[in-house]
């Protein structure tokens, strides 16, 4: 049986998608069977940073009880599993988000992992996200409205009997930002990565892909990569490129 795990963090615009799409890659670089799920059913974003922004098969078709999971499920170039929702208004009114809890669960019978992007806000659609999930991810920015509405997360998440699976501070910056030890004593949870600010990821969406794939070098690649081995309970090294000097060291016997 897999894991459930929920992308929130209560408010919009922190990188809940982003970090969603380049974890369940990056788990499925490990090995892992992952599938990636839209729980965002007003704004879907998945299809759209993924290339697929047209979906008429689509988690809002599986939640109207119009079609199966496996007919909404699509692969990114990447070997990504995902199955994204309908940008459509008209596709809205028929979802029943209280299934999604049913649908979840069948697809833990398959899956190492579901990862389900949420919604922002802890409304209706967010929170058959968070109940339909093991264990919530909160996702933050470093700045003071960030950091409550994490707070809020963490105890909505609590109330409904689940597990925090860590925190993430996104688009940390050195200036004008609080620190970690700063976020760390509020939220009485440890911080398990931290993605920088990064251009590169404003690219990879324009080539309609993952940082993960696309950049794995980068900054924020490397902070993907550190949650998903921390989700993995596996110790993370980071890849360190082959310099001239780290060649020369290593003929003379010094690493
Ligand atoms: N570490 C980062 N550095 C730079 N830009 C980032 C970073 N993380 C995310 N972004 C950008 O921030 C914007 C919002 O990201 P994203 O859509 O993932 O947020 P979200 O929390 O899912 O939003 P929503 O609440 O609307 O669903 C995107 O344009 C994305 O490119
Ligand atoms: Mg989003």
């Amino acid at each position: 049986m897999g894991k459930a795990i929920c992308v929130s963090g209560s408010k919009g615009g922190i990188g809940k998608t982003t970090i969603a799409i380049n974890l369940a890659l990056s788990l499925n670089n490990k090995g892992k069977n992952v599938i990636l799920v839209d729980a965002n059913f007003t704004s879907p974003n998945i299809g759209i940073y993924l290339g697929h922004p047209v979906t008429p098969k689509s988690i809002h078709e599986v939640l109207s009880n119009k079609i199966s999971l496996e007919e909404a499920m699509y692969i990114h170039k990447s070997g990504l599993k995902l199955i994204p929702g309908n940008i459509s208004l008209s596709s809205l009114s028929n979802v029943n988000p209280s299934r999604l809890k049913n649908k979840i669960s069948s697809l833990k019978k398959d899956y190492d992992f579901v990862i389900i992007d949420s919604a922002a806000g802890l409304g209706k659609e967010s929170l058959s996200a968070l109940e339909s999930s093991d264990e919530t991810l909160i996702v933050l920015n470093p700045e003071l409205p960030s950091v409550t509405e994490a707070l809020k997360s963490i105890r909505v998440s609590q109330e409904l009997g689940k597990g925090i699976a860590g925190v993430v501070v996104n688009r940390k910056r050195d200036k004008y930002c609080m620190t970690i030890q700063e976020i760390e004593s509020m939220l009485e949870f440890p911080i398990i990565s931290v993605i920088p600010e990064d251009e590169i990821i404003k690219k990879a969406q324009a080539e309609r892909d993952l940082v993960v794939n696309l950049y794995p070098n980068s900054g924020a690649a490397k902070g993907y990569e550190k949650l998903s081995s921390y989700l993995l309970g596996e110790s993370y090294k980071e890849a360190k490129e082959n310099t001239v000097w780290e060649v020369f060291k290593e003929v003379l016997g010094l690493k």
